[in-house]
């Protein structure tokens, strides 16, 4: 069984990706110019990306390269359950959400942007995941603190400067050999979640391209 080949699932990611792909263009010119306003900041100034990203009218998706890494390493794991911390509007929902339908899981979803989560919980409807995927809507070191079964895959994709909160929530919940994917761990403001899981001998970590993908070996 592929879910990626079902016509719902890649009618909707045709659609997200052309519509990321255009405010892609956008975020370029406006990150290029924010970031010419702020080298003229402090040097204490390595989370300028974070308000900027803030601002939450940017898809900033996964890319489909991104994607069929995250659906391959969910399905090829058979997660049970999946947890995504940042959805957007849902393109890395889409893989992952396949994936959980796919190995018979469940994929946790959270976002805390209101549009995006109306948005993204339409997506899950009309992309005919609903079984397998549940949007938990607001900040998700809140929302995940619900979640009482064990994670087999967290994908890290939310503020960088919160991978490291998010990490110390869910590690008691992380079953053994769960799977921790962290994109985007080239920005500055991932660092400390880099070294923290580097120097943890629980852990087993590659960074392949901008994500870190660390095993939890217990
Ligand atoms: C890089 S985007 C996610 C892209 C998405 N994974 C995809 O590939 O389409 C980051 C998202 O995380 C959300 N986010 C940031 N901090 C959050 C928090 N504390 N709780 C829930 N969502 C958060 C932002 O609103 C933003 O939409």
């Amino acid at each position: 069984m592929n879910s990626l080949l079902d016509p719902r699932i890649t009618a909707e990611m045709a659609v997200l990706q052309r519509e990321a792909a255009r405010d892609s263009e956008r975020w370029q010119a406006r990150k290029a110019s924010q970031q010419e306003a702020a080298s003229s900041l402090s040097p204490n100034s390595d989370s300028i990306a974070d308000p900027l990203i803030r601002m939450g009218e940017f898809y900033l998706g996964v890319s489909s390269q991104e994607g069929k890494l995250l659906y391959n390493l969910a399905r090829s794991k058979r997660a049970r359950c999946i947890v995504e911390f940042g959805a957007s509007y849902g393109i890395s929902t889409l893989y992952l959400g396949a994936a959980a339908r796919d190995s018979g899981g469940r994929l946790i979803t959270t976002e805390v942007h209101p549009e995006k989560c109306h948005a993204t919980r339409e997506l899950i409807i009309r992309s005919g995941l609903d079984e397998q995927v549940t949007l938990f809507e607001g900040d998700a070191l809140v929302t995940l603190k619900s979640v009482d079964e064990q994670v087999d895959l967290l994908f890290l994709d939310g503020w960088k400067g919160l991978y490291l909160p998010m990490l110390e929530l869910m590690l008691p919940k992380l079953s053994e050999g769960a799977l921790v994917a962290a994109d985007n761990v080239d920005h500055t403001a991932a660092a400390p979640y880099v070294a923290a899981i580097q120097a943890d001998s629980r852990f087993v970590t590659s960074i392949v391209g901008d994500m870190a993908l660390s095993c939890f070996a217990g």
